[in-house]
């Protein structure tokens, strides 16, 4: 009902606008002192955390994508390797497990009959399991060593959007956790990256102000028939997600790349007038990624692509190049897809509700997947 929607045209509507409260929630009670302590994590002891090889990350959908942005901080914080599975993948192909690899699942239902199976899978195999779920009581975390809740709210639009921004939060937390615990990095350097994770509340709340000009880019894009979403390093999962976002709900074929693929295929796709979102990697922090991304930039523009950048703000060498920007306020570099996925998450809302479809039910989709 529209009272349930709190005045919103949408639950998606609402949940995005909700995210600055889903992240704060997921922080909270898991920071002391400056750093992260998560007392869920308390479950292994800290000599089993250390003694960790590997993390395997199994999820499906946008769980997905935020698993496959964790993969950068993880390893960057902890030093530990990290693969990121589809759940439906890795337990069908004999994945090499042991009593030091660690599984994190990340399902916002706790539901997900896939990756359920694969924890199940990975503990019958001597893994340790850990659960990032949004669902109090759910299914996955009963099936797990420990669980880090998400604390989001509930999520009922099917596709998936302050969920995915909370799993991040989650995810950075255990990350900042097991770097403390395994030493490797300093206190000074956890304390900064927790402050970082701290700020991005306001930040978000920040971002969520582009919604008018969001709404006029879709209002010219009803007609669009494919869109293409580039991004590098941690803005390769966001662009990612930004594809699946548009598929979900406005039916649109759209495919993310990693930018620096772009020359190895994806640049045949590129026509006068073909629109192309690109996640672009901050000035500042990724001094030596930024002009790379740039200079696809102005290899597609070239060929007639019509750029939509997602820029830190100050972001100048893009300007030139753009048809349209949306600016996120800066951010140490992974922390910037907690920012960047949000105007693609807006985009996606208003180009569905621009074409007249149901945005909080896209046709064919179920909000959690109980079968495999
Ligand atoms: C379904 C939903 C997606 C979601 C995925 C994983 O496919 O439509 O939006 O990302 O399931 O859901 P989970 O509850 O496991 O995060």
């Amino acid at each position: 009902s529209a009272s349930e929607k709190g005045g919103w045209s949408s639950f998606m509507a609402k949940e995005i606008s909700e995210q600055p409260d889903a992240v704060t929630n997921t922080l909270r009670g898991r920071i002391h002192d400056g750093q992260a302590v998560v007392p869920e994590l308390e479950a292994f002891g800290d000599d089993v955390l250390a003694g960790i090889r590997r993390i395997v990350i199994v999820a499906c959908g946008t769980a997905a994508y935020a698993g496959q942005t964790a993969k950068y901080a993880i390893e960057k914080w902890a030093k530990v390797p990290v693969d990121v599975e589809l759940s439906h993948e890795f337990r069908y192909r004999d994945p090499v497990l042991d009593d030091h690899t660690l599984v994190i699942s990340i399902s916002q239902s706790g539901e997900t009959m896939d990756t359920l199976m694969a924890v199940k899978y990975a503990r019958e195999a001597g893994a340790k399991a850990i659960s990032i779920c949004n669902t109090q009581g759910a299914t996955i975390p009963r099936e797990s060593d420990a669980v880090i809740y998400t604390h989001a709210g509930p999520e009922v639009a099917v596709a998936s959007t302050k969920g995915f921004t909370a799993q991040i939060a989650a995810l950075y937390l255990f990350a900042l956790h097991l770097a403390r615990v395994r030493n490797t990095l300093s206190l000074e350097e956890l304390a900064e990256q927790v402050a970082e994770l701290q700020a991005i509340p306001e930040k978000l709340a920040t971002t969520l102000l582009q919604g008018e000009a969001v709404h006029q880019l879709a209002t010219w894009m009803t007609d669009t028939r494919a869109v293409l979403f580039l991004g590098r390093h941690v803005g390769f999962p966001i662009a990612l997600e930004g594809a699946l976002k548009l598929k979900e709900l406005a039916y649109i074929h759209a495919e993310g790349f990693a930018a620096g693929e772009l020359k190895h295929g994806p640049i045949a796709l590129i026509e006068p007038g073909q629109p192309v979102f690109v996640v672009v990697p901050s000035p500042r922090g990724s001094a030596h990624l930024h002009p790379k991304v740039v200079s696809n930039i102005q290899e597609i523009r070239a060929r007639g692509a019509r750029i939509i950048a997602i820029a830190e703000q100050g972001d100048a060498a893009v300007l030139p190049f753009a048809d349209s920007v949306f600016h996120i306020p800066l951010a140490a570099p992974l922390f910037e897809p907690l920012l960047a996925v949000v105007p693609l998450q807006m985009f996606a809302i208003e180009l569905a509700t621009a074409k007249g479809l149901d945005v909080d039910q896209p046709r064919n989709l179920a909000k959690s997947v109980t079968v495999e």
